[in-house]
């Protein structure tokens, strides 16, 4: 695979987005006392306001993360002019955004209205003006890696479970990736503005693979046992499959603290407010209200787990491997069916865990 091409990129081609973000909306709302306390901390700020979400996607959620910031500016001074920028790759679905935005559940009922502004490219460069973001939120996004390669990974599809050198090298990009991340936004970010990142996360924990749990463990442990299979029964390649490995990577709270202890450019540009990761409420299973129903259970994880991870198959997996004349969707089928199956029979066995990384940085 190309290194930043635009085949390689992470998070191409999500589909399904509104209907299995169930877990990005509770986010979202969860988060909202904090929002509008950072919104708060930022209105004095010379105008206009801005508020950016990168890595907005085109749901509902970002709009829920943008509200608060919105009605607390619109209470605090209604003379300033606001912005609400949503920021994303060119594959997002921009349509159905603007669509919601300005629907009856959009932002567009207050008063003032705000400009509503896109920023269109990748947040591992620069998206908006220097000094043009008063509080800029990135919400379950930041863990997507800006390329997805090859990795030396014969046991698993996910970072967590390589060992050794890949591992090495694959936190080499995933710290990498994160160091840029906070630079560009350094740019954006106006003196007094903050940022806000929230995203899944890992934990320490002795006698795990690397001492390490980390989110939606599995689930992705589900993703490794039908790759194996196709591989078995000969539908999907194996020397392929052998070194794939969805381009993300879940931080622990070191991890995410690593860029701020060696680069002296990020200890200037930063005061950090929070460096956190927490168990969810509750451990995280979405779906523990259907397990009475197994089926529906097993078609609930079905259907949200390919709306994240159907496009990393389809590029990196499904696509390079094509035989025994099968196309793309035929195999995409086939594994979501087998992934549901495996759900059915063993219910709670894979049902996702999530520690969440909140990352709260004040602009110097
Ligand atoms: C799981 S969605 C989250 C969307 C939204 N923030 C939410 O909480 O519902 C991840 C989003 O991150 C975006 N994304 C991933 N990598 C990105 C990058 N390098 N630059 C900009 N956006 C990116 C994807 O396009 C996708 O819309």
């Amino acid at each position: 695979m190309a290194e930043n091409d635009t085949a390689g990129r992470s998070t191409e081609g999500m589909v399904d987005y509104n209907a299995n973000s169930l877990v990005q909306k509770q986010h979202a709302m969860g988060n909202h006392e904090r929002i509008a306390d950072l919104a708060g901390r930022v209105s004095h700020l010379p105008a206009p306001l801005n508020f950016t979400d990168f890595g907005c996607g085109p749901g509902q959620s970002t709009i829920e993360t943008a509200r608060p910031a919105l009605t607390t500016w619109q209470a605090v001074d209604v003379a300033k002019p606001i912005s609400i920028c949503f920021a994303d790759q060119p594959g997002n679905d921009w349509d159905a955004l603007m669509a919601l935005i300005n629907s009856e559940t959009g932002l567009l009922g207050g008063d003032p209205p705000p400009r509503i502004e896109t920023a269109v490219g990748s947040f591992y460069d620069r998206m908006l003006d220097d000094n043009s973001v008063s509080l800029a939120t990135c919400f379950f996004a930041s863990h997507w890696l800006s390329v997805s390669r090859p990795y030396d990974a014969p046991d698993t599809v996910w970072f967590a479970d390589l060992t050794g050198e890949a591992r090495r090298e694959m936190w080499r990009a995933a710290e990498a990736d994160w160091t840029r991340f906070l630079q560009m936004r350094a740019q954006e970010i106006r003196s007094g503005g903050y940022l806000f990142v929230s995203t899944l996360g890992a934990v320490p924990e002795a006698g795990e693979i690397n001492d390490t749990a980390a989110s939606g463990r599995g689930v992705y442990r589900a993703l490794q046992i039908v790759t194996k299979s196709m591989v078995d029964e000969g539908l999907l390649d194996r020397k392929r499959a052998e070194s794939f490995v969805f381009g993300l990577w879940f931080m622990t709270e070191a991890e995410a603290r690593r860029p701020f202890e060696t680069n002296p450019d990020l200890q200037d540009a930063y005061e950090i407010d929070i460096i956190a990761v927490l168990p969810v409420d509750g451990g995280g299973d979405l779906f523990a209200g259907h397990l009475d129903d197994p089926a529906e259970y097993a078609r609930q994880y079905a259907g949200y787990t390919r709306a994240f991870a159907a496009s990393s198959l389809r590029k990196q997996l499904f696509e390079p491997t094509l035989g025994a004349g099968k196309d793309t969707k035929w195999l995409e089928d086939e594994f979501f069916r087998q992934f549901e199956e495996l759900y059915r029979e063993k219910t709670t066995a894979y049902a996702l865990e999530q520690w969440h990384l909140s990352v709260v940085l004040k602009r110097n």
